[in-house]
Formats: structure tokens, sequence, C-alpha cells
């Protein structure tokens, strides 16, 4: 069996929380597994998992908007998040759920080792980048993280509820996408 295959089998067999006891499915995560960039969000809403399928619901929707209006394919991405089960009522995660689900997201990271990774709101934020991350201040920074550069953006379900911060988020995916071009062709930009 693949590395990816053992992984979302003991994903689905996992009882590491109670969460598993009131979720419908879990939501292992979808897209390239050699994608070079990485989203990480907090944890499925209704329609996750309903459909197993990480940011299929609203949010998801707002998200492939900005995808789509900075040129990158939804495809050629990996999307996850911190918890695989979804938490009742969209309650934030509690500590001890993310202890016990984060171990998958770390070898989810190893695996598709993306050059970029980013995360989707403050509970990804503070879990992938430091506990006194603050999203309003401090998005679209980049830090290094395990050797990765990671930065954070507003989580989009957070644009739905204030779409003040909409700017914001296109400079950031603006931002994010010349970071992967950076990537993809070091000194392009110095040329043109
Ligand atoms: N919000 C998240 O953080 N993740 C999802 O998968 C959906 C909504």
């Amino acid at each position: 069996m693949s590395e990816w295959e053992d992984l979302r089998r003991a994903c689905e067999a996992c009882r590491g929380c109670p969460l598993w006891e009131t979720r419908t499915n879990p939501v292992f995560g979808t897209g390239s597994e050699t994608a070079d960039l990485m989203f990480v969000g907090e944890a499925p809403g209704e329609k996750e998992d309903l459909s197993g399928i990480p940011f299929v619901g609203a949010a998801g929707r707002l998200l492939d908007k900005y995808l789509f209006a900075v040129d990158i394919p939804r495809e050629n991405v990996y999307i996850a998040n911190i918890l695989k089960c979804r938490p009742p009522k969209n309650r934030d995660p509690l500590p001890v759920e993310e202890d016990a689900c984060i171990p998958f997201l770390w070898r989810q990271i190893d695996l598709i080792d993306p050059k970029v990774i980013v995360c989707l709101g403050r509970i990804s934020a503070h879990r992938l980048i430091g506990d006194d991350f603050r999203i309003s201040r401090d998005h679209g920074q980049w830090y290094t993280r395990r050797g990765r550069q990671v930065t954070a953006v507003f989580h989009p379900a957070a644009l739905l509820r204030d779409p003040r911060r909409k700017g914001d988020m296109l400079a950031d995916m603006k931002m994010i996408k010349q970071k992967l071009d950076g990537i993809a062709s070091p000194g392009e930009e110095e040329k043109e």
C-alpha cells in the first residue's frame, strides 16, 4: 500500500479524539500530491463533513474566486485542515483535538514537500506559525517554519462576515502568486 493510502486509511480509522463520534466523514485533504503550494484551513464545516472534501461550502467558493483571480488552478494546490473532523456546530477546535490530529497534517506536509504553505485564518496560523500571530496585524508576512516558507491570510469565512478585508486578501494572494513564480523561475523578475 502507498504511504498516501496508508495515511488516508489511518485517518479514516482514527479515534484519537471524540470528534469521530459526531462527524459524517473525515476530511483528509485534496489536490495535487506534488503541489508547490499548500493551503491549511481550520476544520471541516457542514458541507465538508457531508462530502469529505475541504472547502466546498461558501468559504470554499470564495477561496476558488481568489485562486482564479491570481491564476492558480485549484487542482495544482493541496488543501487540508488542522482538524480532519468537524467540531460540533463549527466551534473552534480544542487544543486536545489539534494535538491528536496534527500528526496527519505533518505527514501530509512531508509527503507533498510544498515550497509554500498558506494558513487560512488565525487557528491555522497559531498552530503553524506561532501563538503570538495576529491575523489582522501579521497577514501576508513570511515566516520560515521547519525550513519552509509560511504565510497566513484571512480565512475566507471571515471575509464573508467582514468584506472590508477583501482588498487585503487579494493583495496577499497576488503576493503569494509572485512568491511561487519567483521560486519556479528565480531571477525572472530582474530580467523583465
Ligand atoms: N473552513 C475550513 O477551515 N476548512 C474547510 O474545509 C471548510 C471551511
